[in-house]
């Protein structure tokens, strides 16, 4: 892998830029004890940006993360941009990284942490040791597929549409994504669509056969129908290794296993795109799902381990650094079992803030290690 691990860093704002400069102490560490460097440069992006440069993100800006072996982001927005235009406003900024660099690839883990067990809305037996992988397909369907519009009509009525579809080469390329992390994982891969009652379904579940037989060796596909995965994911969740779907019920689905896992704060993702020939990387950004949290945002509370796990998945998914990605997830995982934020707080925990959680999990580190 030729590559020095360049790493674009955008904090943005509220508690982005807290819980980034807690992944700074873990990097450091890295640093410290692994000989694991990275080339970082820092940028501002949301609100940081538009104070600044009056944009949520300069041509600079974008031009530094898309020439990056991988971008780290934290959070964007607050309150105090809800007034500006629609093409101002902070999100946009993250919004226009993402087409811009093709992202199409959205990993969502659902990971049930043995300390968190009791935060899950589902009973412990049906949770504790769950572990899996939601792959929504990001750049098309029924978010951007043309047409798309409101029309009024002769009669004066409106007629409101978006198009759910999917081309070839659109549902090979996600589906190419999923048979390598199913291959990663434990090689199973659920293929979601609703080829019952739609084309795009059909022709989704034709391409994923097609797929598994030219390049799926060593994976298991099935297939399900959208409404019964989401049954599913809250009756039996632990039966899904990777689950692939499309945009609109990647949304959906992705959401609904989240509150498997209990808190905001522990939830990280991974944007993949297509893979650099040079260098052998996918182009990526690596967020936490949860935004800048004004209202606790400047405190110290903000929980920063959606960040690392954040920053675990580029060491994975970008860098080929399994053993150091496992590393830290072991270590988040010892670390909750000794101080929680505010977030997962439950009796009979010791509870702490941002840079508390930080020196835990570094604790955890150094015995690990
Ligand atoms: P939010 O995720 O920022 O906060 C929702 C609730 O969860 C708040 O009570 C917050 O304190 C809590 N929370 C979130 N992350 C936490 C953490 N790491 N530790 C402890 N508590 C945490 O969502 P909200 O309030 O809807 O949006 C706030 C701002 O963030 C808005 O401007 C929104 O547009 C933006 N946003 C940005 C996202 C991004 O940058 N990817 C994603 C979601 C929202
Ligand atoms: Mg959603």
């Amino acid at each position: 892998m030729a590559s020095n691990r360049k790493v674009m860093v955008l904090p943005g704002d509220g508690i982005g830029r807290e819980v980034m400069q807690a992944n700074m102490k873990i990097i450091d560490w890295l640093a410290k004890y692994r000989s694991l460097g990275f080339d970082l440069s820092e940028g501002l992006v949301g609100g940081a940006a538009y104070d600044a440069h009056g944009t949520p993100l300069t041509d600079e800006t974008l031009a530094d993360s898309m020439s990056a072996d991988a971008v780290l982001f934290g959070a964007v927005g607050g309150p105090q941009y809800d007034d500006l235009a629609f093409e101002l406003k902070p999100e946009r900024g993250l919004l226009r990284l993402r087409k811009e660099m093709d992202l199409y690839a959205n990993l969502r883990p659902a990971i049930v942490f043995p300390a968190l067990v009791d935060a899950s809305s589902l009973k412990p037996d049906l949770v504790s040791g769950l572990d899996i992988m939601i792959l929504r397909e990001l750049c098309g369907g029924s978010y951007f597929a043309e047409p798309r519009g409101i029309d009024v009509r002769e009669d004066g009525s409106k007629l409101g549409y978006d198009t759910n579809a999917y081309s070839t080469p659109e549902i090979e390329r996600i589906g190419r994504v999923g048979f390598d992390l199913a291959r990663k994982r434990n090689g199973r891969l659920t293929s979601v669509e609703k080829s019952n009652v739609m084309h795009s379904g059909v022709l989704w579940r034709e391409v994923m056969i097609r797929l598994h037989g030219e390049e799926g060796e060593g994976v298991e596909l099935s297939h399900m129908y959208a409404d019964n995965c989401a049954m599913q994911l809250v009756r039996a969740p632990k039966q899904f290794d990777v689950i692939v779907t499309d945009n609109l019920f990647g949304d959906l689905l992705s959401d609904c296993a989240a509150m498997l896992t209990g808190s905001l704060g522990m939830l990280p993702s991974a944007s993949l795109g297509d893979i650099d020939p040079d260098t052998g990387i996918p182009a990526a950004m690596y967020e936490p799902v949860h935004g800048s949290a004004p209202d606790i945002a400047g405190k110290g509370l903000a929980n920063p381990l959606a960040q690392f796990m954040s920053f675990s998945m580029m060491l994975r998914y970008s860098f080929g650094q399994a053993e150091e990605a496992d590393l830290l997830e072991q270590a988040v995982s010892d670390a909750l079992a000794v101080k929680r934020t505010g977030d997962i707080m439950t009796p009979g925990c010791e509870q702490t803030g941002t840079d508390g959680m930080t020196a835990a999990v570094i604790d955890a580190m150094d015995r690990l290690a």
